[in-house]
Order: structure tokens, then C-alpha cells, then sequence
């Protein structure tokens, strides 16, 4: 059965970006994606993913030219106009309820999981719904003191699986619904 989860790296104190959408104190870390919660196994099983507009334009201003790096459809949420893209990866802009947005999700996963990949509003708005199953954090060993929060919401969870990953705490959660 598909699970939608909320998959990202995040600093001690809980911000996943600092304020001006910088990742330098994150990327550059020690991680193993073939190790434990790493990222190899993780897309492995992702079928489908959405993320909100900030996200999708620090992939545009760090990878500029290079391909789109994921080969399943993505759900971009956004009320601003992007270029449209030459380069025929299944990238999808939309507004529709994030309930609605999840069904087709899910089909499109065929099986296979859902990545809400941030920020964490975005994922905050699929908990809000019921929608969220997971949440699977690499934490880094720095704090920022402010930034794009993880998760801006309340949300009681349960430790499901917990490892030293390089550099990184990782740690995965099940989200406890009442
Ligand atoms: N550490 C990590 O692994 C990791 C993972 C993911 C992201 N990030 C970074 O974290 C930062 C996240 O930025 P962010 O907090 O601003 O979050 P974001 O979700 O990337 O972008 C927020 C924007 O998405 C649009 N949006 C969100 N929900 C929507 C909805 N229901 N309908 C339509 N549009 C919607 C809105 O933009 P508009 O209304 O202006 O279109 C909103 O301002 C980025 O810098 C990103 O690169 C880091």
C-alpha cells in the first residue's frame, strides 16, 4: 500500500533551508545514500512526489541546465507562472486542493510511495488532511537559528526507526492519527 511521506534533511533546531533558501550548510556533509534512511533506498520506492514553489525554484537556480533529477511525475503547487519546460519531464503545476492532488498522486505511485518532498508547510498541509504517513528526517549536526521551518505544525509521532547515517542523525516517525 502506498505511504506518502515527508522525506528531508533538516538542522538541529528545525529549519530545512535558512532564510534566503540556502542549502550550503547541508549538501556538502558527510552521507552515505546507500546507508541506512539513505536516499538510494528511499527513491527506489517513490512513485510519485510534490513539493511547493520555493523548492522547485532552488532546483531551477542550483542545477541550472542540468537534467531534471527524477523520472516519476512531480506535482509542483504554486500560484506563480514558471517557464514551461523543454525537456518533457512530467512536471505538473497546480493549485487544486491538496486532498484532490494526493489521489492522483497516489494513483500515478502505482504501489509505490508518495514523497511530499517540502517545504514544510506543504507537508504540514497534507498532515492537516490526514494524508501524511511518515516522516523521515537527516538531521545535521549544525543549527541555524531561523530559516524555512520543518514543520510548522503539531503533530504527535511515533520514533519507528532511528540510525547514525555519515554525519547524520537519521531518523524515521510514523504519524499517530487519533
Ligand atoms: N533540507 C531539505 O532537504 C529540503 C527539502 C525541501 C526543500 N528545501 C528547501 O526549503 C525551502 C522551502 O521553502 P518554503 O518554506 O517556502 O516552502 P515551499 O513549499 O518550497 O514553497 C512555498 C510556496 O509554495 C506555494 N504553495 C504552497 N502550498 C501551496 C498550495 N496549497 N497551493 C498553491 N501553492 C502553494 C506558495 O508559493 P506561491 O503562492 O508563491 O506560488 C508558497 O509560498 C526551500 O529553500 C527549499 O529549497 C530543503
Amino acid at each position: 500500500m502506498s505511504r506518502t511521506v515527508y522525506y528531508t534533511g533538516t538542522s538541529l533546531d528545525g529549519f530545512i533551508a535558512t532564510a534566503d533558501h540556502s542549502l550550503d550548510w547541508l549538501v556538502t556533509r558527510d552521507n552515505d545514500a546507500d546507508g541506512p534512511l539513505g536516499y538510494n533506498p528511499f527513491i527506489a520506492n517513490i512513485g510519485a512526489l510534490a513539493m511547493g514553489a520555493s523548492t522547485y525554484q532552488w532546483l531551477l537556480d542550483n542545477a541550472p541546465g542540468e537534467p531534471w533529477p527524477y523520472d516519476k511525475p512531480a506535482w509542483v503547487f504554486t500560484h506563480r507562472v514558471f517557464p514551461a519546460r523543454g525537456d518533457g519531464a512530467d512536471v505538473r503545476f497546480i493549485q487544486d486542493p491538496v486532498e484532490v492532488v494526493h489521489k492522483q498522486m497516489v494513483e500515478a505511485a502505482a504501489g509505490k510511495d508518495v514523497w511530499v518532498v517540502g517545504g514544510g508547510d506543504l507537508a504540514g498541509q497534507f498532515a492537516d488532511h490526514g494524508l501524511l504517513d511518515e516522516i523521515v528526517v537527516s538531521i545535521a549536526p549544525v543549527t541555524l537559528g531561523s530559516g524555512a521551518p520543518l514543520l510548522p505544525r503539531k503533530l504527535e509521532l511515533k520514533l519507528a526507526e532511528l540510525a547514525q547515517n555519515g554525519e547524520f542523525a537519521a531518523a524515521r516517525y510514523e504519524v499517530v492519527r487519533a
